[in-house]
């Protein structure tokens, strides 16, 4: 256990955990799929078949079935992002009217048994057939989409050449939702942070159900809350064990995130058509939230984001069926943008507040051999532990920037920066935003280790990957506390992994 943590904070952090109440959860058998609908059968009435140019990809709808547990959603407008009122909204959720077509979508993200059958093993973290897949990569995600649409006769959507990944948008077969498509789909025709309204409680999703909405401010007091702190899992649940939204869908908020097409990249004001994001870039969308997210990050509008060959036990994907009319004979190509190389100079940069950190980065400080640099405050935090709780949140709630007493001399030498930091309100703290923005990370790595109290990384990694979108996010370490006799060994590998300890 570690020494410089006061172990009232520590109790403190871990005793609110405890304490909150155990909330029964009503879990309902998920259907699997069975049966077939006819595709065009469901469409006709709908929208005139189009007379696309015929191209390479392009399929005849009448021969198409859509699995049972798909639904049909019809295609509409709808505000996508969020009103500059909603709490914990981030700045890149800008209001904008975006239109989407028809599409059917998968009544639950893609179960272990769902994987295991197409792709004959299985990466989860946690073990059940009907448990949503997860550990699956961007890229382990599309090619589940193509193998499951060559088995069942249809003409894969995705084209994988090494990084680059075209889709094409004429084919008939599985992909995954681009962003409009995956929020229009959540929201099911509200407006409101979550699709149950205001809140979301921890029997309506699988969630960090301690820290519900809005539990930041009014964590002293929680009178206020609309809803109250309830069942942490700690762990995935069958698909299909909370209410569906209002167009049939279950769990797209919480359970386990879910992968988009779309690279991560800033909304524009203007209407949208049908948007597919950005054409190039490093990271892409995912969203939703998991089981070990917090409230805050399981709203409609939260925009995840990592590099296409990050995986977690946090994050799976649906899939989606265009319907004939989408079949647009489109071809996009996008490219993954330039990527460092893990290894080099490297600098081991930290910020801590109680500690933890500092003694976690001069272990690898030890091993590494690298140069370190603690980031330092002009303006540090209070060091009484309900004050930086409460001064922590409001900084992250307005996306502070705190002013950095220190400076990396000569950044440029350094082609990998070991980021370290505690988790603070399942994110960074601000001043990991300052550090980030205060220098060109083009072409470096990033390798975070997180110390925390039990919520891992939280969404620490989306924070980074938003911040430093041009440089290459390697894998993380997370540390409970200050670590335990294992420490050690957890360094070691986590370096091997990443390139920068021979094996
Ligand atoms: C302001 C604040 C917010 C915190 N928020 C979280 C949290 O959301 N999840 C978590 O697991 N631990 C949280 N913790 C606990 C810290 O992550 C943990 O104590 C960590 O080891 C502190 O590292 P440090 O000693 O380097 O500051 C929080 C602690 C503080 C002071």
């Amino acid at each position: 256990m570690n020494k410089n943590l006061p172990r009232r904070e520590m109790l403190r952090w871990l005793t609110y955990a405890a304490a909150s109440t155990l909330v029964a959860c009503h879990f309902t058998d998920p259907t699997t799929s069975s049966g077939s609908v006819n595709w065009s059968a469901q469409d006709a009435s709908k929208t005139p078949a189009p007379s696309p140019t015929p191209r390479l990809g392009s399929v005849s709808s009448a021969t198409i079935k859509v699995p049972e547990n798909f639904v049909f959603i019809k295609g509409g407008t709808f505000l996508m992002g969020s009103p500059t009122f909603e709490p914990w909204r981030g700045q890149d959720e800008i209001l904008h009217l975006g239109t989407v077509s028809d599409f059917y979508m998968s009544k639950y993200e893609v179960t272990q048994e769902e994987y295991q059958e197409i792709m004959g093993y299985n990466p989860s973290t946690f073990s059940g057939k009907n448990l949503p897949v997860e550990n699956v990569t961007w890229f382990d995600a599309i090619t589940y989409c193509n193998a499951r649409s060559k088995k069942e006769g249809l003409t894969p959507v995705y084209t994988i050449n090494g990084q680059s990944v075209s889709w094409n948008r004429g084919a008939n077969g599985y992909r995954l939702p681009t962003e409009a498509e995956w929020e229009y789909a959540c929201r099911a025709g509200t407006t409101t942070p979550f699709n149950t309204q205001t809140s979301i409680s921890a029997e309506e999703a699988n969630y960090y159900g301690h820290y519900p909405y809005e539990i930041e401010e009014n964590y002293f007091s929680q009178g206020n809350l609309a809803t109250k702190p309830g069942q942490y899992r700690q762990t995935t649940v069958a698909v299909g064990s909370f209410a569906p939204n209002r167009w049939g869908l279950y769990g797209m908020h919480g359970n386990v995130s879910e992968w988009c097409w779309d690279y991560y990249g800033p909304y524009s004001t203007q209407a949208q058509n049908d948007p597919t994001g950005p054409t190039s870039g490093t990271l892409r969308v995912y969203r939703g939230g998991g089981w070990n997210d917090f409230a805050k990050h399981l709203r409609s509008a939260y925009r995840a984001a990592a590099p296409p060959t990050h995986s977690s036990y946090n994050l799976g994907f649906r899939l989606v069926l265009g319907t004939p009319t989408t079949f647009a004979s489109v071809t996009e190509t996008v490219n993954i943008a330039n990527t460092g190389t893990g290894k080099g100079n490297i600098l081991i940069a930290y910020f801590t507040w109680s500690g933890n950190t500092r003694s976690i980065a001069h272990r690898v400080q030890q091993i590494t051999g690298a140069d370190i640099f603690e980031i330092q405050l002009v303006n540090p935090y209070s060091t009484d532990y309900n004050t930086v709780l409460d001064q922590a949140q409001r900084d992250q709630n307005r996306q502070a920037r705190p002013r950095l007493a220190n400076r990396v001399e000569q950044m440029e030498q350094y082609d990998t920066i070991l980021l370290g930091y505690p988790n603070w309100w399942a994110s960074i703290p601000m001043p990991i935003a300052s550090f980030l923005e205060g220098y060109k990370f083009t072409g470096k790595t990033i390798v975070p280790f997180c110390s925390h109290g039990g919520g891992r990384f939280g969404q620490s990694l989306t924070a980074i990957a938003k911040l430093a979108p041009d440089a290459t996010l390697a894998k993380g370490l997370s540390v409970y506390y200050s670590g335990g006799p294992n420490l050690q060994n957890e360094i070691l590998f986590w370096l091997r992994q990443n390139g920068i300890l021979k094996p």
